[in-house]
């Protein structure tokens, strides 16, 4: 069984968390392309997906929208999960979800969605977005939880060996 896993990231963190979700699923025995969506020009290889975005401004970044409306079609013949990664602090805040996502959930026929922590660099930002986040008073700081991030993604592999036992 093939996996895509696909994650629209700015400044690198959101990247991170497709690595981890990618290793996870290659360490449960499936084989996985970790792509950046503007680089995914078909989907008919995968047995199943996973796209996930950064949240700026309450939304999902073009480039994953862009992916799911592009293949909305096949993505509803397979097994898909989201995710998306932005709040920041202890406990991360904003927790509601981006506003993107039920209409994400709707086009793709998405099994779920995961709302992650993210991660703030100060070195990483450009002055705008470093005016937007003092506005804001969000803290710096990678609030990442590895350990959510690799549970989330192993409860996919449980589901996908599943549905292959089923087929079998
Ligand atoms: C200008 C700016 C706006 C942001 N807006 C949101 C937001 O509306 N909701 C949210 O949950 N996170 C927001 N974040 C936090 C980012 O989603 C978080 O830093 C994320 O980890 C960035 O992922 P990336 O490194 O993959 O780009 C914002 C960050 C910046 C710099």
């Amino acid at each position: 069984m093939k996996v895509l896993v696909s994650a629209a990231s700015k400044h690198g963190s959101t990247a991170g968390i497709a690595d981890v979700i990618g290793s996870a699923l290659m360490t449960g025995g499936y084989e996985v392309s970790v792509m950046e969506p503007a680089r995914v020009d078909d989907v008919d290889d995968f047995d199943a997906i996973i796209v996930g975005s950064a949240v700026y401004a309450g939304h999902w970044m073009k480039p994953a929208i862009e992916l799911t409306e592009r293949f909305a079609e096949r993505f509803r013949e397979k097994p898909v999960w989201l995710f998306s990664s932005g709040p920041i602090g202890d406990p991360p805040k904003p927790a509601e979800d981006p506003v993107d996502v039920v209409e994400v959930m709707k086009v793709t026929g998405a099994r779920g969605h995961h709302l992650f922590a993210g991660k703030l660099d100060k070195a990483m930002l450009s002055f705008p977005e470093r005016a937007i986040v003092g506005a804001l008073r969000a803290p710096y700081g990678d609030f990442r939880d590895w350990d959510e991030i690799r549970n989330w993604a192993n409860e996919i592999v449980v589901y996908l060996g599943e549905i292959s036992a089923a087929r079998r």
